[in-house]
């Protein structure tokens, strides 16, 4: 048996959609995205969305558009995909980073307060794995010291905490669609945010700093060419027309995970706080102390099961390693780090397929 690690779940409405643009002879800068804009912020339940060709886009765009620069200090977690990070490098900024909760995996926010000086500009919490984290209480800290907050929901969309959807706090929140995520748009992201001046500027800067009502060759500040396209858009409105869909034939897939996983020696389930409305992004398990994480990942690959060590931490990627950061600095991160395994997750993954891969890490454990 072949299991990726992950796979789109692409419909005969996906290919319709897409095919409807191709015949349409507006590829870009046309109805599908605005159409896809108004389904995401009717979704989150925020004012405004805007498409963008990528997440990492779409954290630029948030970074710049709330006036993060030169020098600003930023305040995240380096557990978390690379881009969250980058995107404060982009304006030459500074990541500063506190530790995580050790059970959701999510920044720890009582570390928060203590990193906040007169640099700090901004709070960039991510939502790890669609785990939606406190955004009231980090809304708290940013209103106390006048700090704008970008949540990093690219892994989060329909997650919610006590009841508030992921992305719908923050100044600025961005969604990503690359093939892996609860839906996709092939590559795709969107900013989220109730702030009209915000949205304005993102939408200027992400098709090259034009005035949004005007002339094609006016230019009124630097920007870039971020633009989602019609047919990238055409397949997220498809998948958008199914999301509560989506979102609960991912849950199933991780019930059945948990059933078959939660009393394996060796093995820790993810844990969800009780507060949160988990929308899966990946299933990532826990191996306890002394076992060989790499012996049950080879083990794993050589009977055709797809997994990955999510995450490396930022901090000990070497271009962070050569800004100053080294191993130590983040205790909690560093050690999860070192026993997680994000299992094959998606729409469609069957039963048979979940038991194979429960029965072949099994086999593995018994033999790291
Ligand atoms: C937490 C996080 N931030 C940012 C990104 C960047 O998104 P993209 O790959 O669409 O640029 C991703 C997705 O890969 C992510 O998981």
């Amino acid at each position: 048996m072949k299991i990726p690690l992950s796979q789109p779940d692409i419909t005969k409405r996906e290919v319709d959609l897409v095919l409807k643009v191709l015949s349409s002879n507006i590829l870009s800068i046309g109805p599908m995205v605005e159409e896809f804009e108004k389904r995401i912020a009717e979704f989150v339940g925020v004012k405004h969305a805007i498409a963008v060709n990528s997440g990492t886009s779409g954290l630029h765009l948030a970074v710049r558009a709330l006036g993060i620069k030169d020098g600003d200090e930023v305040i995240t977690t380096p557990f978390s995909f690379v881009a969250s990070s980058n995107c404060i490098l982009f304006e030459r900024a500074k990541p500063v980073f506190v530790d995580i909760d050790p059970d959701t995996l999510n920044m720890d926010i009582s570390q928060i307060e203590g990193k906040i000086n007169s640099k700090t500009k901004a709070i960039l919490p991510v939502d790890v794995f669609g785990q939606a984290i406190d955004m009231k209480s980090i809304m708290d800290i940013a209103e106390r010291y006048g700090l704008k907050v970008i949540e990093d929901a690219c892994e989060a969309l329909g997650a919610e905490y006590d009841g508030q959807k992921a992305g719908s706090l923050a100044h600025a929140a961005v969604f990503a669609f690359y093939p892996n995520k609860q839906i996709t748009t092939a590559e795709g992201g969107v900013i989220v945010t109730n702030d009209d001046e915000v949205a304005k500027l993102c939408r200027s800067m992400r098709s090259q700093g034009r005035p949004i009502t005007g002339l094609w060759l006016e230019h009124e500040r630097l920007g870039y060419n971020y633009r989602m396209s019609e047919l990238h858009a055409a397949l997220g409105v498809a998948q958008m027309e199914r999301i509560e869909e989506i979102l609960d034939k991912r849950q199933k897939v991780a019930d059945m995970y948990n059933e078959r996983l939660k009393n394996v020696a060796g093995v820790k389930v993810p844990y969800i706080h009780p507060k949160v409305k988990m929308s899966w992004f990946v299933y990532v398990i826990r191996l306890e102390r002394g076992i060989d994480r790499n012996k049950v990942m080879e083990y794993l690959l050589s009977n055709g099961i797809g997994c990955r060590p999510y995450f490396t931490p930022i901090h000990l990627q070497p271009f962070y390693r050569e800004m100053g950061y080294k191993e130590g600095d983040f205790p909690v991160t560093e050690a999860v780090a070192k026993t997680t395994i994000a299992l094959p997750f998606y729409n469609n993954l069957t039963e048979e397929e979940i038991d194979y891969v429960v029965e072949k890490l099994k086999e593995a454990l018994s033999m790291a």
